[in-house]
């Protein structure tokens, strides 16, 4: 049986994750309101991989005989000035889930509770490439400089994205 603390802080951050996937779909519609159908793409494959992160913790939690409580998903923003706040507003979001993964694998090891902190190391791994993906885009972004033809060729590249 998983502890308590463990349970209440896993129910977060399958909260975390799932108001992830809200943020990235907003994203997306603020991209498609742009014309920018391939950056919207790319926001809808990445709200598709936040909600199997969610699941992840979430039948994790049920195999460990833990009980999944969902709690209110806040409501994202709406606009974003330009493609590149865009950018910005994910690149800062993903190190704020890096950190709460780290505060999850800090929580882990404290409470000797292992098979939680072996579960927890894809996602450390993962962070690595959410962050990494997220700062590559915003460097295209800044040399683009928000000009039409720079953006119409990043938004062709991102449209390639596969779905899940
Ligand atoms: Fe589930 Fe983008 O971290």
């Amino acid at each position: 049986m998983i502890k308590e603390n463990i349970q209440d802080a896993i129910n977060k951050q399958i909260n975390a994750e799932l108001y992830s996937a809200y943020l990235y779909l907003s994203m997306g519609a603020y991209f498609a309101s742009i014309n920018l159908k391939g950056f919207a793409n790319w926001m809808y494959v990445q709200a598709q991989e936040e909600q199997e992160h969610a699941m992840k913790f979430f039948n994790y939690l049920q195999e460990r005989g833990g009980r999944v409580k969902l709690e209110t998903i806040q409501a994202p923003p709406l606009n974003w000035e330009s493609p590149y706040n865009v950018f910005e507003d994910v690149y800062q979001h993903e190190k704020r889930v890096t950190a709460m993964i780290n505060t999850l694998v800090d929580l882990a090891q404290s409470e000797k509770d292992h098979a939680t902190n072996n579960f927890l190391q894809w996602f450390v791994s993962e962070q690595v490439e959410e962050e990494s993906n997220a700062d590559e885009i915003l460097q295209r972004l800044k040399l683009v400089k928000d000009t039409k033809a720079g953006l119409f060729m990043l938004d062709q590249k991102l449209g390639q994205r596969p779905a899940k």
